[in-house]
């Protein structure tokens, strides 16, 4: 049988990493597929560095829609990125009949609903393993391997350059700030490092797996978003003494009456494997009725790890693109026409409807009764303390220091009960800074 043509749109990082384990793989990947896969064209706007990537034998063009026309292109990778022209161009490429293989966690987690439907009617396939967690075969996992279970709740590291960041603070006791700077210097962080740095890139993923997990469709405007850029390093080393880690969790979860999803920085009990999971590494936790605990380890990006993911995409569709649709694992896991159902039998939860336990800091004033008035608020409000913790005033403010910081974890409560429990605290005129609460996390 002829090798399968495939047409790749943007050959940066992962687009050359593509190119290359294709190549060097490429007896083992047509053993597996059945039959040869070949990246035949690529389009890329500085034409020059992407022919001297591929060599002389690939057709390299710097206009993207002279790969969606050609007829002999059965397979349309975008590595492109964003929601822009990678979106038309998907659109385009699937109008064209070509299947599409995308990277783009952003376009799937916003405009998934109309790519995956505009894809079921022309009858081809949108594969994305490389979109959420690099490397790590969970799109596989949750869609395939654990289809047998009802998913009770997901919790991931999937961003590794918060989780690089972490690491260092950690380590080496350094606030966010200056880690951010030599995580730039690294590599490990971009020159504009928003969508990391608050969540963005972790939510995208959880909302895409969120969807794959309880039949919902992509919901990322639902997502509540949290990042680490007022993470403090005090915090991470309070943690650490009353036995958690501090990491940026996405946390989709099931409930009777919805579905919680949710990144934020959250303190996971540190024996728990997944805490134990450093530098820009990922990591996800899925909790199923049937199977249990699992946990997915892997690195999160770069060149060869993300293309493994994209080759696996290729491989599927070079096996199944003869098959009939209706044989094929549908897009999100479940069949589309049960989606409307499911969205409104399990909403995405607001924020305040989110049940969880929390790590407070408070900076009072060290005397008599503070302790007595916190707690008090909280019994108030019937939340419950798990632990406390107060550092000796010298500790905190050096010599004579008449201040202190109070270190509360609680009970799972509900977040809007919390709000007015912290408003309820600040107002307190023995405390004396701004609240830190982070959410915390038992994973078991
Ligand atoms: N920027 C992402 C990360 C990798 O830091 O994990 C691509 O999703």
């Amino acid at each position: 049988m002829k090798p399968i043509q495939v047409g790749l749109l943007g050959i940066g990082v992962v687009g050359t990493g593509t190119f290359n384990v294709l190549r060097r793989n490429q007896a083992e990947i047509q053993r597996r597929a059945g039959r040869g896969i070949t990246i035949t064209m690529v389009a890329d706007l500085d034409v020059a560095r992407a022919q001297s990537v591929v060599g002389e034998g690939v057709q390299v063009v710097s206009d993207a829609r002279a790969v969606i026309a050609n007829p002999d292109i059965d397979i349309v990778i975008e590595l492109i990125g964003g929601y822009g022209i990678a979106k038309t161009l998907v659109l385009e490429a699937i109008a064209a009949g070509k299947h599409v293989v995308t990277a783009n966690k952003a376009l799937l987690a916003v405009h998934g609903t109309e790519i995956f439907a505009a894809a079921s009617a022309k009858g081809v396939m949108v594969a994305f393993e490389a979109a959420v967690a690099g490397g790590i075969p969970i799109i596989k996992a949750l869609r395939e391997g654990l289809t047998a279970n009802r998913i009770q709740w997901i919790a991931g590291i999937i961003n590794g350059t918060t989780n690089f960041i972490l690491s260092e603070m950690r380590d080496k006791g350094l606030d966010f700030g200056v880690v951010l700077k030599e995580a730039q210097r690294l590599g490990y962080a971009e020159a504009d490092p928003t969508f990391d740095i608050e969540g963005v890139d972790a939510a995208h993923k959880a909302t895409i797996m969120s969807a794959i997990a309880f039949g919902i469709p992509v919901q990322f405007d639902k997502a509540y978003i949290e990042g680490i850029t007022k993470l403090a390093a005090q915090d991470i080393r309070y943690a650490e003494q009353l036995g958690y880690r501090i990491k940026l969790l996405g946390i989709a979860k099931r409930r009777t009456d919805g579905v919680e999803l949710r990144v934020h920085p959250s303190l996971i009990p540190a024996k728990r494997l997944i805490a134990n999971v450093e530098g820009a590494m990922n990591a996800v936790v899925v909790q199923g009725d049937a199977v249990g605990t699992t946990l997915y380890y892997g690195k999160g990006a770069g060149s060869e790890p993300t293309a493994s993911a994209v080759i696996a995409d290729l491989v599927d569709i070079a096996r199944l693109h003869t098959a009939d649709a209706a044989q094929r694992v549908p897009h999100l896991a479940f069949q589309p026409n049960t989606f409307d159902q499911a969205k409104s039998e399990l909403p995405v939860l607001p924020m305040s409807e989110v049940v969880t336990s929390y790590y407070l800091r408070l900076r009072v004033a060290d005397e008599p009764g503070v302790l007595a008035k916190v707690t008090g608020i909280l019994a108030n409000a019937e939340i419950s303390i798990d632990a406390v913790l107060q550092r000796e005033a010298d500790e905190v403010g050096g010599e004579g220091a008449n201040q202190t910081d109070l270190i509360i974890l609680t009970h799972d409560c509900v977040e809007a009960r919390m709000n007015a429990a912290i408003a309820a605290m600040q107002a307190l005129p023995t405390v004396l800074e701004p609240i830190t609460r982070i959410r915390k996390e038992e994973l078991a």
